[in-house]
């Protein structure tokens, strides 16, 4: 935290430098590391409009998606130095940098989009940016919400762990889902976000997970034909800004950015509901993928997965804290 203080004091943030440059005039940057015509995409657009809007003009965001401006997880780092103004990230590549946030990943915890909104919004959501606040020097202004993760390979259909046996999946570089993978039997592979798709197309990995819209807009269905209609983690995406650069904003700027942000949180819930369905069935009519149903219920998954929550208590705030998440979300926690 004191190194993240000492390099607040002297970074000079881009959104600063862009306002004063200008009189009232600044062009803001944005990473994305999706691919356009994602959710990620979807939630930057319309902050960015909603920006340009309720400045009057003065205040402009440029996208850089596909992971231009660097892997998700430099793009946070370089968020809460300053170097970049904004960027939106899945919340599995927050994790690294604010531990509790890992209670949003924690295998079979989020069931939909419903479960999604309410651990996002509300005391839980309200206390999670607080917590990454304090631990990285990043505010969180708003959210994608982006579906279930879904499990594609290109070698076979997968109902069962048993399936996966042999292949190498690529997973984010977190802790959480890495030990998940560890439970279905498989050694999983961790690779950056921005390598997967060259590690998919050159066989260096078989298969990864991620949700039906962001298989789509990345175009994995050129080197991925199997989806397993799986869902082990609900993927949330932060848009996040550095503290710094938030506190370089005149109030007024400031109360602009968390309105758009909210706004745009409340545009990319109904987009997930208005496209997901669509998305998922032009992948097997369009994209020739195959869709196989989990065996059972998902229940093998489940057991096998949900054995590593004890885990990560330590890391997400203690026992308490799921038992205060499943609760929330209406659930037995016993
Ligand atoms: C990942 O798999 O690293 C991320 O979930 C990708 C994304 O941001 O869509």
């Amino acid at each position: 935290a004191s190194a993240f203080k000492s390099s607040l004091a002297i970074a000079v943030t881009a959104a600063s430098l862009g306002m004063a440059a200008g009189a009232n005039a600044a062009t803001w940057k944005m990473a994305l590391g999706d691919a356009a015509g994602g959710t990620q995409y979807e939630l930057g657009k319309t902050f960015a409009s909603l920006v340009e809007e309720k400045s009057g003009g003065d205040i402009k965001v440029d996208l850089f998606p596909n992971g231009q401006l660097g892997s998700e997880q430099d793009t946070v780092n370089n968020a809460s130095m300053g170097l970049v103004d904004l960027s939106v990230v899945a919340i599995n590549n927050l994790t690294p940098f604010s531990p509790t946030v890992g209670v949003l990943t924690l295998p079979y915890v989020i069931h939909g989009p419903d479960d999604a909104k309410a651990l996002t919004q509300g005391k839980i959501g309200d206390e999670l940016r607080e917590n990454t606040l304090r631990d990285s020097g990043i505010r969180i202004l708003g959210w994608a919400y982006s579906g279930c993760r879904r499990l594609t390979n290109s070698k076979q259909a997968v109902a069962s762990p048993e399936d996966l046996e042999g292949m190498v999946i690529r997973v984010p570089k977190n802790e959480i889902m890495i030990s998940s993978y560890q439970s279905w039997g498989v050694n999983p592979n961790p690779l950056a976000w921005s390598e997967t798709f060259t590690a998919l197309q050159q066989g260096v990995v078989d298969g990864q997970d991620n949700p039906y819209i962001t298989i789509d807009a990345m175009k994995f269905y050129e080197v991925q034909n199997h989806v397993t209609d799986s869902c082990y983690v609900f993927s949330m995406e932060p848009l996040i800004m550095g503290e710094g650069t938030f506190q370089s904003l005149s109030e007024e700027n400031q109360q602009l950015v968390l309105a758009a942000g909210e706004e745009a949180t409340s545009h990319s819930y109904d987009y997930l509901l208005a496209t997901e369905d669509s998305i998922k069935k032009s992948l097997v009519e369009e994209h020739g993928m195959t869709i196989t149903q989990p065996a059972n219920d998902e229940q093998e998954w489940i057991a096998k997965a949900s054995s590593i929550w004890p885990d990560f208590y330590d890391s997400i705030g203690g026992r308490d804290k799921l038992v205060e998440v499943l609760e929330t979300l209406g659930r037995d926690p016993s």
